[in-house]
């Protein structure tokens, strides 16, 4: 399964720490940018790692700002985009087993590098549990 990782400069660094994580475990990752600390707009890049998902490229994202907000806040304005701005494990593992989320957003600013990590490992091995839940999503999205 291939997996786009996007980030502005407030999410570069943890970008390459989650990246080389997945790397490590053998996932295929696209990397959409930004490639350095020098400052972005995060929409920009929340842009081209949906368009990857939307065009059945990648069929999840990773996208990492500041604090998580910005980047959710865009990716979510694209129909079938249910990106989930997660701070702990638990949100992480909810984000899929009831919203099916599609896209895993990360506030670097706020989150310890070690626990990101754990939750994008988590967060991509865990199933949607359908059901009940794919009826409320079926209300907002495809
Ligand atoms: C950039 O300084 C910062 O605003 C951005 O990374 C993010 O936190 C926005 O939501």
């Amino acid at each position: 399964m291939k997996i786009v990782v996007a980030a502005d400069h407030g999410g570069f660094e943890l970008k390459e720490l989650v990246k080389r994580s997945l790397v490590e475990v053998g996932c295929e990752i696209v990397d959409v940018g930004c490639f350095s600390n020098d400052s972005v707009d995060y929409p920009d890049f929340a842009e081209k790692a949906v368009s990857l998902i939307l065009n059945d490229e990648c069929k999840m994202g990773i996208l990492i700002c500041g604090t998580g907000i910005g980047m959710s806040i865009a990716a979510n304005r694209y129909k079938s985009i249910r990106a989930a701005n997660c701070s702990n494990v638990f949100m992480a593992r909810m984000s899929r087993e009831h919203n099916n989320a599609n896209v895993l957003c990360l506030g670097a600013r706020c989150l310890d590098a070690d626990i990101a990590v754990e939750m994008v490992r988590i967060w991509l091995d865990t199933p949607f549990l359908g059901g009940r839940h794919q009826r409320r999503i079926a209300k907002f999205s495809d």
